[in-house]
């Protein structure tokens, strides 16, 4: 499914940009385009892009589960 249209952006591309940066300090959804060498347009996917990263970001800074 795509999330952003204007720059064709999946949701499984920007989970894995989101995944490769979470370590990054700036975890907004426009650092991860920028990341990805795209930029918002119409900006109507910001809202959704950025629940998206904030998910891939928390479930990166998860502890491991031990055994
Ligand atoms: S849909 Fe993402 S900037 Fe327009």
């Amino acid at each position: 499914m795509y999330i952003c249209i204007c720059n064709a952006i999946k949701e499984s591309d920007l989970r894995r940009a989101a995944c490769a940066g979470a370590s990054a300090k700036d975890g907004d959804v426009e650092a991860v385009y920028a990341a990805m060498g795209k930029r918002p347009n119409c900006g109507q996917c910001l809202e959704d892009a950025q629940a998206i990263v904030d998910e891939e970001r928390e479930m990166a800074l998860m502890p491991a589960y031990a055994e």
